[in-house]
């Protein structure tokens, strides 16, 4: 092995079942192969996703004792306010219940009808919220990002050319704000570099538009700078991360990542006018400014979390080396999948999975499902499902990229767990010629993809 085990031991484990083959047959059946509908019982290894699924530490449970559950001003909030102050560098923090609601609060704070926002790429509650304020989202990510076989080593930058002549075309008062992730998740979990994001900050400035940045996976976005950006070999990723922050006006987060909680998010600004509007509307939305839709002790678990997720290198080193040795069992067996592999998952390349099929039968979708019967593993479609309609013209979006995403949940499976789920794709890919495609049945109007059914052609 060409990295160290893991900087933790297992104090407690949770049993899981692998159910038979037929029985796998009829659990995606009944789910309609949408694996978000299958059962969680009847998962053997969930890589569905790593949000909210991360194994907290003993430090996170032991917080959870010390709640402080006072309706306004917890002890546990301001802990927690510190965290990020500390680790992120914002003054201003709201909390909020999860991601989507801090994105709410900034796209009702941000966004006027028939205004632009400028992206390196969307995810689906991002682009959600913006377009339910009547904005228009605009991807301007680096055209590389759209080629899963090409290997660069930041394939999330903005395509800052693009950006500078959209906002010249528009016209600054068009543009709500710029919205950048970090470790781009539909690009396949994907990192920004520093450059990339001082050069984003400057013509921002220029033009007076804040920049946001989606800081939801920005620690591992760190790791990958120290990795592969030159300047930043020796630097601890923590100070990493805080100079990335430098260049935004603001954050939001799903703390169901980085930071090591089962639920929990906020947004952080050092823009008073940002932090007054969302201070109000969190009121409004999620509860007081002071607990933002989490109880006292998720708050104590978030800021223990926060703090813990920087403590040293070692965590995100083998965070990040985990999901790329996972990546690699694949690419060796010829298992076609998106490169360099990403910050927090394994990304499967299905138009090259199943080139037999049209995208018009969901090659991600029918691979997911496949994947399920196969060897009980879930994943998650990330493609033409995913990108959904437009709101206007319904649509459909579209996608360059149909990829499945095998998402790796923090401190929970061992390589023995990934090693079996290469394993069984590995045999499935050796069969693709025999999986049919999908047929929608059922289409529900927003994210689609969280409920949608399907049945074989
Ligand atoms: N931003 C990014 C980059 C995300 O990946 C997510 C969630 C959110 C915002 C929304 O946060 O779920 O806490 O409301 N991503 C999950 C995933 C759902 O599986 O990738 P949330």
């Amino acid at each position: 092995m060409d990295y160290l085990p893991p900087p933790w031991k297992i104090k407690m484990v949770e049993k899981v079942n692998l159910l038979s083959r037929s029985g796998r047959e009829s659990a995606v059946k009944e789910a309609g192969f949408n694996t978000f509908l299958l059962k969680s019982r009847d998962v053997f290894i969930d890589l569905l996703t790593d949000s909210g699924t991360s194994a907290m530490s003993d430090n996170q449970w032991a917080g959870l004792m010390l709640g402080d559950e006072a309706y306004a001003g917890s002890e546990n909030f301001y802990n927690l306010e510190k965290a990020v102050k500390d680790v992120y560098g914002f003054s201003f923090v709201v909390p909020t219940h999860q991601g989507r609601a801090a994105e709410h609060l900034m796209a009702r704070a941000l966004v006027q009808k028939g205004q632009h926002v400028l992206s390196n790429m969307y995810f689906t509650t991002s682009r959600e919220h913006v377009e339910r304020r009547g904005g228009i989202w605009q991807d301007c990510i680096v055209p590389e990002a759209h080629d899963p076989q090409k290997d660069k080593p930041f394939k999330g930058n903005f395509d800052i050319a693009r950006t500078g002549r959209l906002i010249k075309k528009l016209g600054k008062n068009k543009i709500a704000f710029i919205r950048v992730e970090a470790n781009c998740n539909m690009a396949g979990g994907q990192p920004v570099s520093m450059k990339n994001l001082e050069d984003l900050k400057t013509l921002a400035e220029r033009h007076e538009i804040p920049v946001i940045m989606d800081a939801t996976r920005a620690l591992e976005n760190a790791y990958f700078i120290k990795a592969r950006e030159k300047g930043w070999e020796k630097t601890p990723v923590k100070k990493i991360l805080k100079n990335m922050m430098r260049f935004t006006d603001g954050i939001t987060v799903s703390s169901k990542k980085d930071n090591l909680v089962n639920i929990g998010g906020f947004l952080a600004t050092r823009n008073k006018k940002i932090f007054e509007e969302t201070k109000t509307l969190v009121v409004v939305y999620e509860g007081l400014h002071t607990y933002g839709g989490m109880s006292g002790r998720d708050m104590e678990a978030l800021a223990r979390g926060i703090r813990e997720m920087v403590e040293n290198d070692d965590y995100v080193e083998h965070r990040v080396k985990q999901v790329e040795w996972f990546g690699g069992l694949l690419k060796e067996a010829g298992v076609p999948i998106v490169v360099p592999v990403g910050g927090h998952a394994v990304y499967l390349d299905a138009k090259k999975f199943l080139s037999h099929l049209p995208q018009s039968q969901y090659p991600a979708q029918t691979l997911s499902a496949s994947i399920y019967e196969e060897c009980a593993v879930r994943s998650m479609e990330r493609g033409i499902v995913s990108a959904g309609r437009d709101p206007k013209t319904r649509k459909e979006h579209g996608s360059k990229l149909e990829l499945v995403r095998l998402t790796v949940p923090r401190r929970v499976y061992t390589n023995d767990h990934l090693g079996f789920a290469a394993e069984g794709i590995v045999n499935l890919f050796k069969k693709r010629q025999t999986i049919r495609g999908l047929k929608m049945t059922y289409e529900p109007k927003q994210l689609r993809f969280f409920q949608a059914k399907f049945r074989r052609v």
